[in-house]
């Protein structure tokens, strides 16, 4: 390893410990000067960098979809930088482009699609997917996904020019299809978004129905499974995945629930990419890819590389399972000792709602719950993304509301 890193580790080990949290609000950063930085202020700074990213390694974090990174994706990390291949030329890398190729056959297979790429997260993800969507299919310009779906979807919308309708939910936030079916009756959508995993509640839209009701009207179906991908390692969620051969295309966040740094999101398709314009770059030996992505190495997928061959599939699916146990738990404790009204999911992330008058905002500002509105109620959510969540250390915290 460069030896000025491993310098550098071993002088912040002195400085790691020194800063508390209520530090972090009164530290001054250095200012950017001509000269350089004085070493202890730099490093007493990285420590409290470090101090501040420890916020997650803690039973009570339960505020949002960003877990602890393990050991083998941030040796990926350091390694991806220490290596900064650039993919657009991957003869030169043949190692890298070897490995990026590896990994994306195996997700490819995980998610039964035929093609695949990394991206640097699913908002990216979403608009390329409508971009390729509205390249394709040019029969309407409308595009159906819930209420309940993310705002990037909205976003990408608004970029390629084509018209948002929300369709209705149930009550735990899933897309009713009854609904999409009538509003595809009205009018033939260019595609339909289904969320695999909504970003406050967790809910999985009805898949099935997404994908029959996108084939009756020849529209495009995308699934935004940035959260509720996860799932897909567990045997035991397999016949909710059963059709996703047949979704046009899908993203995943590995640095959601997979214990991933960002940035690391994937994109499949069913079809290959459509070229969108013909260009030859004469400074690059191959044409660039028809994908969103430019400049790109390892720091998209040598993480999590890493992981899947460093620590096995096994390990992955303990990991998943043990973080949905301790949301059941949760579910369950809450269910058992209150009477608020609890919105469960399967993907690991439980809203509860209490009366008005009990204020948990202490609790939100300190990183252990966030807020959220579900069917216009204000909501309390605890997102269970890393195994270290422990359902039993959140109950003691909110002990007192009981
Ligand atoms: C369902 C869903 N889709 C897309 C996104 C956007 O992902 P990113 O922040 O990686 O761009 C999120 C983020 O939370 C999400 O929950």
């Amino acid at each position: 390893m460069n030896d000025e890193i491993i310098q550098l580790l071993s002088a912040l080990q002195g400085y790691l410990s020194q800063v508390t949290p209520s530090d972090l609000h009164k530290l001054e950063t250095p200012p950017i000067l001509n000269q350089a930085a004085d070493n202890d202020v730099l490093l007493a700074m990285l420590s409290a960098l470090i101090e501040e990213g420890s916020i997650h390694q803690s039973e009570t974090w339960a505020a949002h979809m960003t877990p602890t990174i393990s050991a083998s994706s941030l040796l990926g990390h350091l390694i991806a930088g220490l290596h900064n291949g650039n993919l657009l030329s991957p003869q030169i890398y043949p190692l890298l482009a070897t490995i990026e190729q590896q990994t994306l056959d195996y997700l490819c297979k995980l998610f039964q699609q035929q093609h695949a790429h990394f991206i640097a997260g699913s908002s990216y993800a979403n608009l390329e997917a409508l971009w390729q969507a509205k390249q394709q299919c040019a029969n309407s310009n409308i595009i159906y996904t819930s209420r309940a779906a993310h705002y990037s979807i909205a976003k990408a919308c608004q970029i390629l020019d084509l018209k948002l309708e929300f369709i209705d939910t149930d009550e735990n936030d899933q897309l009713l299809p009854e609904q999409l079916l009538k509003a595809c009756n009205n009018q033939t959508p260019l595609a339909i978004v289904a969320t695999a995993g909504t970003s406050t509640i967790g809910a999985i839209d009805p898949l099935n129905d997404c994908i029959a009701i996108a084939q009756q009207f020849n529209a495009w179906l995308h699934i935004d499974a940035a959260w509720g991908g996860a799932l897909i390692i567990l045997p035991e969620y397999q016949s909710l995945f059963a059709k996703l051969s047949q979704a046009d295309s899908i993203c995943f966040d590995p640095h959601k629930a997979w214990q991933q740094p960002k940035p690391a999101s994937v994109l499949l398709y069913k079809q290959p990419l459509k070229p969108m314009f013909d260009i030859t770059i004469d400074y690059l030996e191959c044409s660039p890819p028809n994908s969103l992505p430019g400049s790109r190495g390892g720091e998209l997928f040598l993480p999590l590389w890493l992981t899947l061959v460093g620590n096995g599939i096994h390990s992955l699916q303990q990991q998943v399972q043990s973080r949905l146990q301790q949301a059941q738990l949760f579910y369950e404790h809450l269910k058992q000792r209150t009477n608020w009204i609890i919105y469960p999911s399967s993907t690991g992330i439980v809203c509860f709602h209490i009366d008005d008058s009990t204020d948990l905002t202490a609790l939100v500002d300190e990183g252990i719950f966030s807020q959220a509105t579900v069917s216009g109620e204000k909501v309390y959510r605890a997102v269970f993304a890393d195994p270290i969540t422990k359902s039993a250390a959140l109950i003691t915290v909110l002990e007192p509301y009981f």
